[in-house]
């Protein structure tokens, strides 16, 4: 429905989740790779960008599909290209003009500023400004400091603001955004997680037909989606698969695999822990593990998918921003995609056909479409466990006890935080089990065991965090709780690590 042209801002990806909370559906490209499609398009939206329109790193779109035949939201960068290359003047700003600033002007009978009053606070980020407006552009809004901060260009749809209504701190951004696709380009709100699941329904039955399909079950919030979805597609052609690495949770692997048999999903769960441990004997390098871990994996997986007699497709829980085309601004004007596991994860070897039916929503979109499917919440609200498990949570060296013992102080603390209630205030939390022995003193007798590390952070799609300030008394608790269960650990000690500059595990 909305084409988003991305210029390479770090808010093109809030863009696309704002449009898709107004329940219009959009699609990331790169400036430079529009999609062949463009024309079905009813609106585009052109991203802000780091460069300048000034000077040698300028970014320049074709739109030549585009102006005056379609609806057209120039934000930022996408305003100061318009205005510069159509008669206008951009030239940097004398004033710094980033963060919070107030719109001390809006021409009020725009149906673009409906239900938008003058003071509404936008937020800015940019160092070059818009001196002087394009030809034929008339003004609709300024702040104090940025006299051009909106304008339309008469005879077209176009509209180019300076300010970014995707960001939270432009509190009627979405109100924009609105008047823009709704009231102005005409488009119907009608893109919801029902609507999603039937299309993406009718859509999996279309390419697959009656072939069958394998797909790997991790016990995570994506691939259980995807599996549900497949399911309700094909039904019996779709055999999953949940390999037990042995560096799962306690328990994880018997209690998972019941909820999904509960579900009705065709699921095979082959415990192939010893594989994995033997695998990673003597292994102490964080890459060389998790290289052991993915070499293990794609083999028993393989030797899985083989037992499946014409199976013809791999399906994967793949979601947008795994794919999103980055333009990679630094290496010049070239569309990169960015490397990720889920990416091309498909080993030569396995000469399958992939489907991949999230492969264009984002994560809360995930969540939503499983729970219009009636996926218990608890399993949609599941923290994120890393593929290596607790083989990167271990450092060092993995043996089968490190894994027991991590197992136990995990549980301990997983547990209490969904016994007082913390656990949903958390993005992601685990233990790791450090590679240091340290003395200590239980009753009479001196002690020379390990240490456990806790890590609780907060974080929107684990690319920042904070560690989360959980209570004392919960830590106290927490810790004496381990200490005295979990034989083999005699020190507890709470990770206050932001990322960056440490990440979120310690391998
Ligand atoms: P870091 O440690 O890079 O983690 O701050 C960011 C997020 O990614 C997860 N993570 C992984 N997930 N395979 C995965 O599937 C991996 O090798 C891996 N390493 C880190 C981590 O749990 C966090 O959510």
């Amino acid at each position: 429905n909305v084409l988003i042209l991305d210029f390479g801002s770090q808010y093109t990806q809030l863009i696309a989740r704002r449009v898709r909370e107004l329940n219009i559906y959009c699609e990331i490209h790169p400036y430079n790779h529009p999609p062949k499609n463009q024309s079905e398009f009813k609106a585009v939206i052109l991203s802000g960008s780091p460069n300048s329109v000034r000077g040698e790193n300028v970014l320049h779109p074709d739109l030549s599909e585009i102006r005056g035949k379609k609806p057209v939201l120039a934000v930022c960068y996408g305003a100061q290209y318009l205005a510069h290359f159509s008669g206008g003047q951009v030239a940097p700003s004398n004033t710094r003009e980033y963060g919070r600033a107030n719109l001390s002007y809006i021409k009020s009978d725009e149906i673009f500023f409906e239900n938008i009053s003058e003071g509404s606070q936008v937020w800015m980020s940019h160092s070059d400004t818009i001196k002087e407006l394009p030809t034929n552009a008339k003004l609709l809004a300024s702040t104090k400091d940025v006299e051009n901060a909106a304008y339309k260009i008469e005879g077209e749809e176009t509209f180019a603001i300076q300010f970014h209504p995707e960001v939270y701190h432009s509190k009627d951004g979405k109100q924009l955004l609105e008047n823009f696709l709704v009231k102005i380009a005409g488009i119907a709100q009608t893109w919801t997680p029902d609507s999603f699941v039937e299309s993406t329904v009718a859509s999996i039955r279309e390419t697959v037909g009656g072939d069958k399909v394998v797909l790997g079950l991790s016990g995570g919030v994506d691939s259980s989606v995807a599996a549900v979805l497949l399911h309700k597609a094909i039904g019996k052609n779709l055999y999953c698969i949940f390999v037990n690495n042995g560096l799962l949770r306690k328990n994880e692997f018997e209690t998972v695999l019941a909820r999904y048999e509960g579900m009705g999903l065709n699921v095979k769960g082959v415990d192939a822990s010893v594989r994995f441990l033997k695998a990673l004997e003597g292994v102490t390098e964080p890459e060389k593990k998790r290289k052991a871990i993915g070499n293990a994996f794609i083999e028993v997986f393989d030797d899985e998918a083989h037992k499946i007699t014409d199976v013809t497709w791999l399906a994967q829980g793949t979601i947008y921003p795994d794919v999103i085309e980055s333009v990679s601004v630094n290496g010049g004007p070239s569309a990169t995609i960015k490397s990720h596991h889920n990416v091309g994860g498909l080993p030569d070897f396995m000469k399958l056909k992939i489907v991949e039916p999230l492969k264009m929503i984002f994560k809360d979109e995930v969540r939503r479409v499983g729970a219009s499917m009636g996926i218990d919440p608890e399993l949609l609200g599941r923290h994120p466990f890393p593929g290596p498990g607790l083989g990167i949570r271990i450092l060092g060296e993995v043996t089968a006890e490190k894994v027991r013992i991590l197992q136990e102080v995990d549980a301990v603390f997983i547990n209490g935080l969904k016994e007082d209630g913390l656990y949903d205030r958390v993005w992601q939390a685990g233990a790791m089990l450090l590679p240091v022995d340290s003395v200590g003193v239980m009753g009479d007798e001196r002690t020379y065991e390990k240490v456990v590390a806790l890590r609780a952070v907060e974080s929107t799609d684990g690319m920042t965090a904070d560690w989360v300030n959980l209570p004392y008394e919960f830590l106290q608790k927490t810790s004496n709780k381990i200490i005295n269960n979990v034989k083999g650990v005699n020190r507890v000690v709470y990770d206050i690590s932001s990322k960056p500059p440490a990440t979120i595990e310690w391998e």
